[in-house]
């Protein structure tokens, strides 16, 4: 594949865990903690394939109606996880948390914004990590702090610009992004990155996230490849 065939930034939106282990008859949080090494994983095979930024649903705005008992084990599994992250930051690759991670645990909440200050400079690869997030909540935070300066004067209303926006959002510092991929069938978005996909490309696939192999995402960016993206035009 030619370099502008890879996607430069693509979207996982890691669903089917729970499906994964039901049908081991195990509890949902073995199959978040298989999805979490999963995650490892395809962070090293993007960077293998010349993507240069990737984007991992982990938690949504939405998943705290799930039980108490899911919700602590997908923080235990962070609180695991941020020892790997903090060893990407010597592999040059910068972490970015997308979402709202003051309403985390003090402990993650200050291990984060540690490895995302300690990692700025990191221009080797870019691994953005949805946490508490939700596309919609992302926009409505952008418009506030937009209108908070219009009320003071500092800007006009017609300033207000799809770039200054583009700006505010969690993405501000990355590639566009291009691909979205959804294992495990379901076909939507479920509010990820919902403004920055407005020209993606979707990649839905039958696989659940925990069997998700190099050989997926291969197949992927392959399809990606082959699609003939007009942004609009003809
Ligand atoms: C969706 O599957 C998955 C989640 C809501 C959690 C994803 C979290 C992780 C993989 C672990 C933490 C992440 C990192 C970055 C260390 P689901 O539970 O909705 O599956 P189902 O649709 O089969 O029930």
């Amino acid at each position: 594949m030619e370099e502008n065939q890879i996607p430069a930034h693509i979207g996982f939106i890691m669903d089917g865990n729970g499906r994964w282990a039901k049908k081991r008859g195990m509890p949902r949080n073995f199959g978040h903690s298989k999805g979490a090494e999963v995650f490892k994983k395809t962070v090293n095979w993007c960077k293998e394939l010349g993507v240069k930024c990737a984007t991992f649903y982990a938690f949504s705005t939405e998943n705290w109606r799930r039980p108490a008992d899911e919700i602590e084990g997908i923080m235990n599994l962070l609180r695991r996880y941020i020892k790997d992250l903090r060893a990407m930051t010597k592999e040059n690759t910068r972490i970015i948390i997308l979402g709202d991670i003051s309403q985390l645990s003090e402990d993650i909440r200050l291990e984060l914004s540690d490895i995302m200050e300690r990692t700025k400079e990191n221009d080797g690869f870019i691994v953005g990590i949805a946490l508490n997030y939700g596309g919609r909540g992302e926009i409505t935070r952008a418009a506030r702090i937009l209108a908070d300066k219009a009320a003071r004067s500092e800007i006009a209303p017609e300033d207000i610009s799809e770039n200054s926006i583009e700006k505010l959002l969690y993405t501000a510092e990355m590639p566009p992004l291009d691909l979205v991929i959804r294992p495990s069938g379901e076909q939507r978005l479920s509010n990820f990155l919902i403004w920055q996909a407005a020209y993606a490309e979707f990649v839905f696939m039958d696989v659940l996230w925990p069997d998700f192999s190099k050989n997926d995402l291969i197949s992927a960016i392959s399809e990606f490849s082959q699609r003939s993206r007009r942004f609009g035009g003809i």
